[in-house]
């Protein structure tokens, strides 16, 4: 029986990868997992996982030769192993040396191994403030933090062993994920489990300003779906949108997180100054490329959310 193709996945055991592990299983992959568990890794998961189709090698992406070891034999990479935003601001040296050094030890791996195809988690963060909306993959890039740099960093690294080695990539730039699994603490979505529990409370979900900055909400299924896709596509070395398309407001968001509890609470207003950043993906590369566009309306997500929460 011929032998499966092996997908080196760092960061894999967090919040995303732990979604995306399952449909690679479906496509006929081994995952080889690699993952230092000390951040989000889901040990519990993970070890439910673990057999023939799926090992895990517990370690840092900032040893090289121990990706160097991991690296051997696997036909494709994930990329994902990362220090979230939020800590990047608190702790820049640790968040260069994990999304720099770390992302260099795994590129440069990749291409000195020949791998068919790697796919890197990149982030919306990397446009910043966009001037306009939707966001394309060719407009302005204007990283703000170590973390958002890092991501950035990364892609042009891509390109760089893309030149250099014949890398075959694909920067997947992450929109606002939200759904099943996801910790309380993550940067941007902390604000969905924020409002549930409050309205859960019987509590007002507190919004600063107008609540008219606005996100847009991709569902971690949908990702896991569109990373999958990054894989298996036949064009590649390019960055490409993983987003709805459709800016919600943390007014609407609270809107909809009331009804979906069943409360009649109003939202409180704090009234004050703060920075309305807009974000709104433009997808149609995602849907030319990779064939994939968003299934999951974030209303119906919204409502699962809650469902299990309140079950939970
Ligand atoms: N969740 C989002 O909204 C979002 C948005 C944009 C981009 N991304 C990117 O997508 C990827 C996956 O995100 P997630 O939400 O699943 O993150 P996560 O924090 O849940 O998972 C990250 C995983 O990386 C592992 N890790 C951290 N540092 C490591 C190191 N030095 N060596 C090896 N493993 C290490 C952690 O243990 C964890 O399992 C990340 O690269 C993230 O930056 C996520």
């Amino acid at each position: 029986m011929p032998t499966k193709p092996t997908v080196l996945f760092t960061g894999g055991a967090g919040f995303i990868g732990m979604h995306v592990v399952p449909m690679l299983l479906e496509r006929g992959y081994r995952v080889r997992l690699y993952d230092s568990m000390t951040y989000r890794g889901n040990r519990d998961q993970v070890e439910s996982m673990l057999g023939d189709d799926v090992e895990l090698v517990e370690n840092d992406v900032r040893y090289g030769g121990s990706v160097q070891r991991a690296m051997k034999g696997c036909e494709s990479v994930i990329h994902f192993a990362t220090v979230s935003i939020n800590k990047s601001v608190a702790d820049p040296d640790e968040s260069i040396d994990i999304n720099m050094v770390g992302n260099h030890n795994v590129l440069a791996a990749a291409a000195e191994e020949g791998v068919r195809r790697l796919v890197y988690a990149s982030s919306a963060s990397v446009y910043g403030d966009p001037p306009s909306l939707p966001m394309a993959e060719d407009g302005p890039i204007n990283p703000l933090t170590p973390y958002c740099i890092g991501k950035y960093a990364g892609e042009l690294l891509c390109s760089f062993y893309e030149r250099q080695k014949g890398l075959s990539w694909i920067a997947l730039r992450f929109f606002n994920v939200y759904g099943p699994g996801q910790k309380t603490s993550a940067y941007y979505t902390s604000v969905i489990n924020h409002f549930i529990n409050r309205v859960r409370n019987g509590e007002a979900p507190i919004i600063d300003g107008m609540g008219d900055q606005s996100m847009d909400f991709i569902h971690v299924h949908d990702v896991a779906a569109a990373v999958a896709a990054a894989v298996d596509t036949e064009r590649s070395n390019m960055a490409i949108n993983v987003g709805t398309g459709i800016q919600t407001s943390v007014a609407e968001l609270a809107a909809l997180l009331i009804k979906a509890v069943g409360s009649d609470v109003e939202p409180i207003f704090n009234p004050r100054d703060v920075l309305v950043s807009r974000r709104a993906a433009d997808i149609a590369r995602a849907a030319d490329v990779l064939g994939w566009t968003p299934t999951i309306a974030v209303q119906d997500g919204m409502y699962e959310l809650v469902k299990e929460s309140l079950a939970g």
